[in-house]
């Protein structure tokens, strides 16, 4: 028995050639990582494992062509078969790429959405094969309003709306004479359904999903992390020991403590939050408080530990990093830590801009043992996870 051909091939056309401005980050959005890789990776990954696809026909600004290529590479998308040179508009972009597009069936899905899925996409082609062009949509949720002018002139009936996202999919005639003639008459749409409907031709439509959504500015990304399942989590350890001296206050967890003795130290010794600090940036690889503020610095000579902690925690985000949570442990034979302890979190948690249910202090002794035991110092451990999007 001969193995029965596919009656019909179908390619994805993804456009990926935008300069992705209201994201605002300089490059072409499609290549910032999510959830550890690129968009546009995430993107291809669904389409390369749709087994409904069999070929994709990549979309990219001159200048990005050798990046997506290496991309493409380096996934191992085998099903990208060429990478062609987008215009100005996603219009012109979508143009060329269907003058390269194989199938009898094309899908055209943007890059800037990762959160499709191939049940999705395999849908929208059956319905292509049937009805000849179809978009994938949802129901619109919000009420919508005609507005002119700051006022309100109507209130349209949301029952028959329905937001249109990718991938729009088509028999590739029909969507290729819709862009012949969109050309000739120098039409401009902001889907590619619109140039078929422009011409009489019937589109249907598929049902989306919500998740689905076009990453269009940087808390976009955010929601898309956190859907892919990605972001980063780490953690970190920090310790720190400091010696009893008779003639300074005690300071710990930015708290004064009423104790007959104070820590020896350049800075105000705290060592709960020297502890603290050094969990943090140990978390974000980011050195050690030594590094960052070192003893021989005049200017840290009798400072608040608190301002340093600020300034770690100013670090931090400066690379993306929030604060989860962070644990410590106080340990000396005296003073007891329970009475302090809340009011120590609530100061090291405003220090960092994070509510004070993330940030715990306790203590505990070592049984008179060692010398802590023996009341010579204090010393803390402390741990931090930090994430990422
Ligand atoms: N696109 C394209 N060619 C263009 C413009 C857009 O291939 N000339 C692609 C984008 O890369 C994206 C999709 O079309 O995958 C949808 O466009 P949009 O979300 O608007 O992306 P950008 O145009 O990059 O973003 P912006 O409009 O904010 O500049
Ligand atoms: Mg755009």
């Amino acid at each position: 028995i001969l193995g029965r051909a596919k009656l019909t091939t179908t390619s994805a056309l993804i456009p990926a050639a935008g300069s992705g401005e209201r994201f605002g980050r300089g490059s072409n959005k499609v290549f910032c990582e999510v959830a550890g890789k690129p968009i546009l990776a995430h993107t291809l990954s669904v389409f390369e494992s749709c087994e409904a696809v069999d070929e994709v026909v990549l979309v990219a600004r001159p200048d990005d062509i050798k990046t997506a290529r290496l991309l493409a590479e380096h996934f191992a998308f085998r099903k990208v078969r060429t990478i062609v040179p987008g215009g100005e508009q996603r219009q012109d972009s979508v143009a060329n790429g269907l003058k390269e597009v194989r199938g009898d069936i094309v899908a055209i899905h943007d890059a800037a959405r990762p959160l499709i899925t191939g049940e999705i996409i395999r849908r929208s082609i059956e319905e292509a094969a049937k009805s000849g062009a179809c978009v994938v949509a949802v129901p619109v949720i919000d009420t919508i309003k005609a507005v002119s002018d700051g006022v309100v002139d109507s209130t349209i009936d949301r029952a028959n709306l329905y937001a249109v996202q990718t991938p729009q999919t088509f028999r590739t005639d029909i969507i290729r004479e819709a862009y012949r003639r969109a050309l000739e008459d120098q039409v401009y749409a902001t889907d590619d359904a619109a140039l078929v409907e422009r011409l009489g031709g019937v589109v249907t439509i598929v049902p989306g999903s919500y998740d689905n959504i076009k990453i269009t500015t940087p808390a976009d990304l955010e929601v898309a992390s956190v859907k892919l399942g990605g972001g980063e989590v780490r953690t970190g350890i920090g310790y720190d020991v400091h010696a009893f001296t008779d003639d300074r206050k005690l300071v710990l967890g930015g708290v004064e403590v009423d104790f007959e003795k104070g820590l020896a130290g350049h800075s105000d010794a705290d060592v709960l939050i020297h502890a603290i600090m050094d969990a943090l940036l140990g978390a974000a690889s980011l050195g050690d408080i030594g590094c960052h503020f070192p003893d021989s610095d005049s200017q840290y000579k009798e400072v608040s530990s608190l301002k340093l902690l600020e300034q770690v925690g100013q670090m931090l985000s400066r690379n993306d990093w929030k604060v989860l949570n962070v644990d410590a442990v106080v340990i000396c034979e005296e003073p007891k830590i329970a009475p302090f302890s809340s009011e120590m979190s609530i100061r090291i948690a405003n220090c960092l801009g994070i509510d004070s249910s993330r940030v715990s202090v306790k203590g505990t002794t070592t049984e008179g043992l060692g010398f802590t035991g023996r009341g010579e110092g204090i010393s803390c451990q402390a741990v931090a996870t930090i994430a990422r999007p």
